[in-house]
């Protein structure tokens, strides 16, 4: 057996250039990892912290840049948070409605989560004045997905194109409860309309076309929020003014992050790998059953639930691809895996189709340009849809220069990509991983024999 060589370089701009050079023959991926902490529950257990009363004590934080920036923004409104680590995080939350007016712009840096679900808590405080702003991905991601149900609760926010992008200013209100129907499943619309019913009097019913991930809804009903949800329509109504109450927290790992074991586990020959203590929310396991779906030996094992969440240990092992077609209900469930899932296409037999996905337009790069450019680089066979990709498996990869376009996940797949493909892959602006799974590189080494 011979290893991969896997080496980082900084650049002199601080940038990253991840070097992948597999060995002709002979590469397996062995080993029981853990993945850090799921991003979506780690920015919810900060921001429900800072503004419920008392301390909340959080477990498994995720210590990615994204995490931090929300840690960062509820700092300077007063929140007071401990040394960010993964073993136990201390928040002294203020209140609900006793957000302080920061002295400075808040940013976000790369995180749609923060941006978004801050607006709601912004927008709802009432004789207060906000500035927010981003990295230049996130200053050109779409707002007014948030910002329009908010102004139609009563919300003032300015921003540039017709206040649709950040920069954004907020002057504070008491806003209005409304019912708004989303024309799109997303998580973050629905949390950031929740946030901004917690101190607005009376009921915020939010319906969406599809299911988006439930973690607020969890957390809040474990806050004390007044919570009750229809499953049949996908609806979620939240009664405000009730105050939230400190909690434990404990941060299952992020199926996300684990997605990429899971791939690269299912396309290197003559590998086994355990990923330990993963959260296996039903509104995020579509990876799991379209991987099933192409013939990939997942198991669950040790399947429990944790402070609200259900968790799993999965075991991964190599085995023959066949494509699939996915679209509909399952794509929110699995929004953020598609880079990963499209490189497990390349390896298959047969065309997959992926429809149904716009929304990976609008994520830290245009996923479905940037996936289809440089799967295409390596030599696969990938075709832009308006909504989606096609992805025709079974030509050998060759290893070339690629880009990470500064998306996280747009790195870590191409890194996976890379362990099948012939030859040296260099991934420039590979730091991006860092934004999610700062220790991404340190497992590849350690799985890789
Ligand atoms: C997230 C929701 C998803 C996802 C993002 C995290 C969240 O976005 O892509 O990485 O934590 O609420 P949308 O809800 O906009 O689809």
């Amino acid at each position: 057996m011979s290893a991969a060589v896997i080496t980082l370089e900084t650049q002199t701009d601080q940038s990253h250039k991840l070097i992948i050079h597999p060995p002709s023959i002979g590469l397996s991926l062995q080993g029981c990892i853990r993945v850090p902490g799921d991003k979506s529950i780690s920015h919810r257990a900060l921001m429900l912290g800072a503004i419920a009363q008392g301390e909340t004590q959080i477990e498994g934080l995720l210590l990615g840049e994204d995490p931090r920036s929300t840690a960062s923004c509820f700092q300077a409104m007063g929140a007071q948070i401990s040394q960010l680590n993964t073993e136990l995080v201390r928040v002294q939350g203020i209140g609900l409605g006793q957000l302080q007016e920061p002295i400075d712009v808040l940013n976000a840096g790369n995180s749609g989560t923060t941006l978004r679900l801050m607006l709601g808590l912004l927008a709802s405080h009432p004789g207060r004045f906000f500035t927010v702003t981003g990295d230049s991905s996130l200053r050109s991601r779409p707002m007014s997905r948030v910002v329009q149900p908010l102004q139609q609760m009563g919300a003032q926010i300015w921003g540039r194109k017709g206040n649709s992008l950040a920069p954004l200013a907020i002057q504070g209100q008491t806003l209005k409860p409304i019912h708004y129907y989303s024309p799109i499943a997303s998580a973050q619309v629905k949390s950031c309309l929740l946030l901004a019913g917690l101190f607005t009097p009376g009921e915020t019913t939010i319906t969406e076309p599809a299911l988006s991930r439930d973690h607020s809804e969890r957390m809040l009903r474990a806050f004390g929020a007044q919570l009750t949800i229809d499953p049949d329509t996908n609806s979620v109504t939240l009664n405000g003014l009730a105050q939230l109450h400190g909690q434990k927290v404990i941060v299952p790992g992020d199926i996300s992050s684990a997605a990429f074991w899971l791939v690269a586990g299912a396309i290197v020959p003559d590998s086994e790998l355990v990923i330990q203590n993963v959260g296996v929310n039903p509104t995020r396991t579509g990876i799991l059953e379209a991987l099933a779906l192409m013939g990939a030996d997942i198991q669950l094992e040790n399947q429990r639930e944790v402070a609200g969440e259900p968790v799993a240990d999965l075991r991964v092992r190599s085995s023959a691809l066949k494509s699939c077609t996915i679209g509909g209900d399952i794509i929110p469930r699995m929004i953020d895996e598609i880079p990963i899932l499209a490189v497990a296409a390349v390896f298959a037999t047969g065309t997959t189709i992926i429809r149904d996905a716009a929304e990976l337009r609008v994520k830290e790069s245009d996923r479905i340009t940037v996936m289809a450019q440089q799967l295409n680089k390596m030599g696969a066979k990938v075709n832009e849809l308006p909504d989606g990709m096609e992805i025709t498996g079974g030509t050998p990869l060759v290893g070339t220069d690629l880009d990470s376009y500064t998306d996280h996940r747009i790195a870590m797949s191409l890194a996976i990509a890379s362990l099948v493909a012939n030859g040296i892959t260099t991934i420039h602006r590979a730091e991006a991983a860092a934004i999610s799974y700062p220790d991404f590189t340190a497992t590849l080494t350690k799985v890789v024999c």
